[in-house]
């Protein structure tokens, strides 16, 4: 692995079984209960399984999840700040025991991996949800995915037969010792990741453009995992990537692939995940702007940029690059914060979410200040539909 970061932990984990060892869990699993999978339980296992959640190797036993819970760290002292729990309903648990091994499948009754019971576990959602998300208020997404699972949690490692079986962005979609491989094949001694579950509007490309002036090359890496249902669906999404890279990016230095993660919406926590796990990318910097992985108002702007100054450096181990709110500037004639413009808000460019949607929706394209017209050609078309 060179001289890339460490992966967090020490070691990238692999648990995905290859020859002779899947084929025997194969037949092994055709004897054993089936569990399905919620959709952010496939993510989560994908994610162990590829070495994204290094150094998580299954789902969380109790003792890590109450330690992530109350003090953002498992029992060893390794920062990690959001649970990674398999929680199927109560029926389902009642059915197994400890010891017992499950086959893991998704809801087309798909095989993705078996697992041996540790422990089963009371699922503390009364610790979990405030602590985690800072609310109880069941109007927030990731509350709201917490309250529907069941009361008890099942843990032990995961050895996975198929990840995915219907993978979007396969050309796309390089796992962590992959995208490690490209950075070394291309010599990127630092990398700057940037997280996204929106299309790149001129405020991100800013972003990304200034976090890549001071790295040798730039990951944009889109979480394509579990997403709410009014966010702007993956494949749309790509189709913005795509053009904008092909069109105003530097091929050389940027490379576009996916992350299956599923959104959490937890604001803070969840910039801390997504940091570490790009860490196990092999990426050294990552950008948190304003209102990371928020939603509504339950965090504040720059929360998620505060959230860091509680650990010490090399316990995250990425370097975060933390930005002001860039809008466009009219006077300026470009993207600005402010911290670089002197001009007052009647001087930016801002749309909100709102505004975007119905101009979209009307066939218009946002200000090129907003929006590039290529990115917005496509979002016109997919608000049309
Ligand atoms: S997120 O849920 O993935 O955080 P989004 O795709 O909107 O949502 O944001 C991606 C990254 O860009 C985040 O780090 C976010 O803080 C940052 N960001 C988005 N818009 C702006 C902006 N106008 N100014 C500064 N940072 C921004």
């Amino acid at each position: 692995m060179g001289s890339l970061i460490a992966p967090h932990g020490g070691t990238l984990v692999n648990r995905v079984l290859a020859g002779p060892a899947a084929q025997e869990a194969v037949q092994q699993a055709k004897g054993l209960m089936q569990v399905v999978l919620s959709a952010r339980e496939r993510c989560d296992l994908e994610m162990i399984a590829i070495g994204a959640f290094s150094p998580l190797a299954g789902f969380m036993g109790e003792k890590d999840y109450r330690s992530v819970c109350e003090r953002m760290r498992l029992v060893n002292g390794t920062v990690w700040p959001i649970p990674v729990v398999l929680s199927p309903s109560d029926d389902v648990v009642a059915k197994i025991n400890v010891g017992q091994k499950i086959a893991l499948v998704d809801e087309k009754s798909r095989l993705l991996g078996v697992m041996q019971i540790i422990e089963k576990y009371a699922h503390d959602k009364a610790l979990e949800i405030p602590n985690v998300y800072l609310t109880n208020d069941p109007a927030h997404p990731g509350v709201a995915i917490v309250q529907k699972q069941g009361s008890w949690c099942l843990s032990g490692s995961v050895d996975v037969v198929n990840p995915n079986p219907e993978p979007e962005f396969p050309e796309y979609r390089l796992p962590p010792a992959k995208t490690r491989q490209a950075f070394e094949a291309k010599g990127w001694a630092t990398v700057s990741a940037f997280q996204t579950r929106n299309p790149i509007h001129r405020a991100h490309e800013y972003l990304t453009k200034c976090a890549l002036e001071i790295t040798d090359g730039l990951l944009i890496h889109p979480l394509v995992g579990e997403t709410k249902f009014d966010d702007i669906p993956a494949e749309v999404r790509m189709a913005c990537y795509r053009v904008l890279l092909d069109k105003y990016y530097n091929k050389d230095r940027t490379m576009l692939t996916v992350m299956p993660l599923a959104m959490r919406y937890a604001g803070p926590r969840e910039a801390i995940l997504h940091a570490i796990i790009r860490k196990n990318y092999g990426v050294t910097h990552f950008i948190v702007g304003r209102d990371h992985a928020g939603v509504g108002n339950y965090y504040g702007t720059y929360d998620a940029q505060k959230i860091f100054d509680q650990f010490g450096a090399g316990e995250i181990g990425v370097t975060p690059l933390k930005f002001e709110h860039s809008t466009w500037c009219k006077v300026c004639e470009g993207m600005v914060s402010a911290k670089t413009c002197p001009h007052g808000p009647e001087t930016k460019v801002f749309l909100s979410g709102t505004k975007v949607r119905d101009l979209l929706k009307a066939g218009h394209r946002p200000p090129m200040e907003f929006s590039r017209p290529e990115v917005a050609d496509i979002l016109i078309r997919w608000a049309k539909e």
